[in-house]
């Protein structure tokens, strides 16, 4: 371990991290303790669409439906709306302006998973990966058949491509695009922030938004969804964490669940959902499982390059309905909404960061 990383300062109320994993600087202003309670549904998204998600979630549970029917339904209200940049329709394109929608579905209580990827126009792509799971012995499909096979089932092919976000597709082109000849003359660039002709020329980031919605219902059983646009402006073909199984999300009916949002790519090299879930089956809570994942990315990083830490978010459920979450970048901890017989509320979990 290098000393950079032993010798850091905490700020607030430090955390340390389980077994084999080492200590990194964080803070946590109520991580808990949250008393767990179910059923529940529960939402990375912590704006007013999270919100309505939970609402939807929570009315079909108080039905008597399912776990699956509440993650679905409820993520489907996410896709639809068309204001999010991150998730479904209004979802940010790839390069070439094309909106790919990656995502996953998984059910507890038959242990069955669907997902699609690289999925085009159409808007519900987590209940893609329903039918998916629930009509074939496939647990992924991908692109143009992914497509057609929607299409045979009943789903609507329509442009996702909204206004909103083809503006920013444009400015992201005209701005930063170094591998063709949009954007500034070659003798302009890199005048950043700088005014020429009248506009500002400043960087437009990469954005990931996705979304996961986790369960357990009267029953006890447990479901979730993934669901993204993934990466803003990716290589055409990019699949990110997402629709894989165990990356993105994983669901254990005797323990819980969990699912990340966040550049997709090192959640796949740790397969981080299986891994907190894991995790929480060996004695871990859901917030001490989440910890556990960013350490095990900072810790295959601290010898190569130990300034690095990729942003993702974790969220974890288990069976009794405690929850949790981290983060490893961002202004503030990270965050979730939960809707229980309690009603709707905003967990507050940590966040870590190797630097
Ligand atoms: N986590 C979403 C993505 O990387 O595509």
């Amino acid at each position: 371990m290098s000393s950079k990383i032993t010798r850091r300062r905490f700020i607030g109320r430090s955390f340390s991290l389980g077994a084999g994993a080492f200590l990194f600087r964080g803070f946590s202003l109520s991580a808990g303790p949250q008393k767990g309670m179910t059923p529940l549904v529960i939402t990375s998204h912590t704006n007013q669409t999270g919100q309505a998600a939970l609402e939807k979630g929570w009315s079909l549970l108080m039905e008597g439906k399912t776990a699956l029917d509440a993650v679905e339904k409820a993520a489907n209200v996410i896709e639809l709306d068309p204001e999010g940049t991150g998730v479904g329709y209004g979802g940010l394109p790839n390069e070439e302006g094309i909106v790919q929608l990656d995502a996953s579905i998984m059910d507890g209580r038959t242990y069955s998973a669907g997902s699609v990827a690289c999925l085009e126009n159409i808007k519900t792509p987590c209940s893609v990966a329903r039918i998916i799971m629930e009509e074939t012995d496939h647990v992924m499909m991908a692109g143009n058949d992914a497509l057609k096979f929607a299409k045979k089932w009943g789903f609507k092919e329509e442009n996702l491509l909204t206004e909103k976000a083809r503006k920013i597709w444009l400015r992201w082109k005209t701005e930063i695009s170094k591998s063709d000849d949009w954007g500034l003359p070659d003798h302009l660039r890199g005048l950043k922030k700088k005014k020429i002709n009248n506009r500002m020329s400043e960087e437009i980031q990469y954005r990931t938004g996705t979304t996961n919605v986790l369960a357990v219902d009267k029953n006890g059983d447990i479901a979730g969804v993934t669901t993204t646009s993934g990466l803003s402006f990716k290589i055409p073909g990019r699949v990110g964490d997402s629709p894989i199984i165990g990356a993105g999300l994983y669901v254990d009916n005797e323990v819980g669940a969990a699912g990340a949002t966040g550049r997709g790519e090192d959640v796949i090299k740790c397969c981080a959902s299986f891994y907190i879930v894991m995790r929480m089956k060996e004695g871990r809570t859901p917030q001490q499982a989440c910890e556990d994942a960013v350490a095990l990315i900072a810790e295959k990083y601290k010898n190569i390059n130990p300034k690095f830490m990729p942003g993702e978010k974790f969220i974890a459920v288990n069976k009794r309905g405690e929850v949790g979450c981290t983060s490893t970048r961002g202004r503030r901890p990270a965050r979730l909404s939960l809707q229980t017989a309690e009603g709707y509320s905003v967990y507050e979990g940590t966040k870590g960061s190797s630097r």
